[in-house]
């Protein structure tokens, strides 16, 4: 038996962390009046129901969820740029508060079903007046592109249980090729973006004063 509450302490203590800190890298790039790489952060405990619906379809026993599911503890860093993306990544391969124990590149190499997405694997030591526990989190940065169509994707995959009807498949196929052209034309004018932007900013400024 598994004692939830008391196994989900440390994921959720470190997601509200890690929230933090991640907020707070786009946070300095504001104060520096520099384009943030990071657009927003999200973070979210995987549901019990959602841990015991993974562990049954990949044999995992429940005395080694904490090993072998790596999201448990999730979150995501949406950027507005494709080439954002690793700039976030080498931000969080130069800190010192975790350590990345795998990176998987699904911009290179995308997924079958059209999903992009760049994974980053940590292990974070969660403080806990028991002593220092590490525990296995997986960050997910993406533009606001991919994730729109991972969003989309996702809440399809669950109303058909991973088996699409062949006409939606590939309407889905079809969006992730939308998504990759609409990331492609972005940052073609990603100058003529951040400029407005910049601009944009200045006005709100002087508004302010
Ligand atoms: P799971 O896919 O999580 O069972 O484990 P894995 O070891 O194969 O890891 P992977 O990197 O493939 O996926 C980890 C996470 O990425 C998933 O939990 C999803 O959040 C996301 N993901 C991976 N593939 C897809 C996909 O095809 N569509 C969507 N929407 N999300 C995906
Ligand atoms: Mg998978």
């Amino acid at each position: 038996m598994v004692n939830w509450d008391d196994f989900l302490a440390p994921y959720k203590q470190a997601v509200e962390e890690l929230k933090v800190k991640l907020k707070g890298m786009r946070t300095q790039f504001e104060r520096e009046n520099t384009h943030s790489p990071i657009e927003f952060v999200t973070g979210r405990v995987k549901p019990v129901a959602s841990i015991l619906d993974k562990a049954a379809s990949k044999n995992i026993p429940l005395e080694r969820i904490d090993q072998e599911i790596q999201d448990i503890a999730g979150l995501r860093m949406m950027c507005q740029f494709v080439d954002d993306i690793m700039k976030v990544v080498q931000l969080l391969r130069q800190r010192n508060d975790f350590e990345i124990v795998e990176e998987r590149d699904y911009i290179s190499h995308k997924k079958a079903s059209g999903y992009r997405s760049y994974h980053v694997v940590i292990r974070y030591p969660v403080q806990t007046i028991h002593g220092e526990k590490k525990i296995l989190v997986e960050i997910q940065i993406r533009t606001l592109a991919m994730n729109f169509w991972a969003t989309i994707e996702h809440s399809l995959n669950y109303k058909y249980k991973g088996q699409f009807p062949e006409d939606i498949r590939l309407r889905l196929k079809r969006a992730a090729e939308a998504a990759f052209l609409l990331d492609e034309e972005m940052s073609k004018i990603r100058f003529e973006i951040q400029e407005a932007q910049r601009v944009f900013l200045r006005k709100l400024e002087g508004q302010e004063e």
